[in-house]
């Protein structure tokens, strides 16, 4: 099968692409994510994969990434922490639609493929990545294969409570690690700061046109970039829950690199550096063993879909 479709849906954009077998994108779309419709949003999907497999006729199967809990028989996306998917069956809906084989899975989990296979953990056979989004998701690269746990939800690591009683989660908890260590957890902790000492957050302000809900990860991106204080310590916050949540991650499963992918993973060195200190101060053993390489995804906003085509594949 020389070619496959990926489609990346996520909570405010589906992008699709055909992608060959070396993980090349020949062409790609975009489309809005229609905002609480789950049929709309199959419409969506199936129309963009209708338009690509048109004008490419050796496409052979439909790779979807999701973010949300996928079962075991990569069909439905049984629960969506940040989308309105409950018990969705999206590969019939879409299969229905397009006439082509559909496979469903994570989307984190396709990030991770992609990244281990053409990306920044190639040759690597022990992998954890880290997409930081809307949300945190988890991919785990155990010998070279994807580690999906017994129903399909392993490496959900967004959902470990790391606050007792701390901020409301889209699953329903309370305390869950992406509240602190996102882009939307980034965002979080500047309009707090802003709300708090709006003389510290002037920049902020300025780059957000003047309101606290107009403060997005990108303007605090920014604000970082050109060395607002305020907008650094933001970063510092996040790097350190980033890092603290790593180590315990390395207690459980000893990787041997760490990938940090999704759309925060934009703003480079200025979370690296941070994040690197703290998980290497905080992992177990500290000084008595080999730490995993801490990266930054080399595939962009492209990998989800990349790894979802290239998983339709088998
Ligand atoms: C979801 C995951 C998803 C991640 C990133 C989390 O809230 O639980 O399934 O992979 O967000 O989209
Ligand atoms: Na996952
Ligand atoms: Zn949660």
């Amino acid at each position: 099968m020389s070619l496959t479709i990926g489609v990346d849906v996520g909570g405010t954009k589906v992008a699709a692409g055909v992608v060959d077998e070396q993980g090349r994108i020949l062409e790609k779309l975009r489309r809005p994510t229609p905002s609480t419709n789950p049929e709309e949003t199959a419409e969506v999907i199936s129309e963009v994969v209708q338009l690509l497999k048109k004008k490419h006729d050796k496409v052979g199967a439909v790779g979807l990434g999701a973010a949300g809990f996928v079962d075991e028989s990569r069909s439905t996306v049984l629960f969506a922490p940040n989308l309105a998917w409950r018990d969705e069956p999206i590969k019939e809906k879409v299969e229905r639609r397009v006439g082509l084989p559909v496979v469903v899975e994570n989307d984190a989990n396709t990030a991770a493929w992609a990244e281990a296979k053409f990306g920044a953990g190639r040759g690597d056979s022990h992998l954890v990545i880290i997409t930081l989004g809307t949300g945190i998701g988890g991919g785990i690269i155990i010998d070279g294969k994807l580690y999906r746990g017994r129903y399909g939800i392993g490496a959900e690591f967004g959902h470990m409570r790391v606050v007792p009683d701390g901020r409301r989660c889209g699953c329903g908890n309370r305390g869950c690690w992406e509240q602190y260590a996102s882009g939307n957890a980034l965002a979080h902790e500047a309009r707090d700061l802003a709300r708090v000492e709006p003389h510290r957050a002037k920049r902020l302000l300025e780059l957000a046109g003047g309101t606290f809900e107009a403060i997005t990860g990108l303007v605090v991106t920014e604000a970082a970039r050109e060395g607002d204080p305020a907008a650094l310590e933001c970063f510092q916050s996040v790097a350190e829950w980033t890092g603290q949540g790593m180590a315990d991650l390395t207690a459980t499963l000893d990787p041997g690199a760490f990938i940090i992918g999704g759309g925060l993973s934009a703003a480079g060195d200025l979370l690296l550096e941070p994040i690197k200190k703290t998980f290497s101060a905080q992992v177990t053993g500290h000084g008595y063993r080999t730490l995993a390489d801490v990266r930054i995804a080399e595939l962009g906003p492209d990998a989800g879909l990349v790894g979802a085509a290239d998983l339709a594949r088998d």
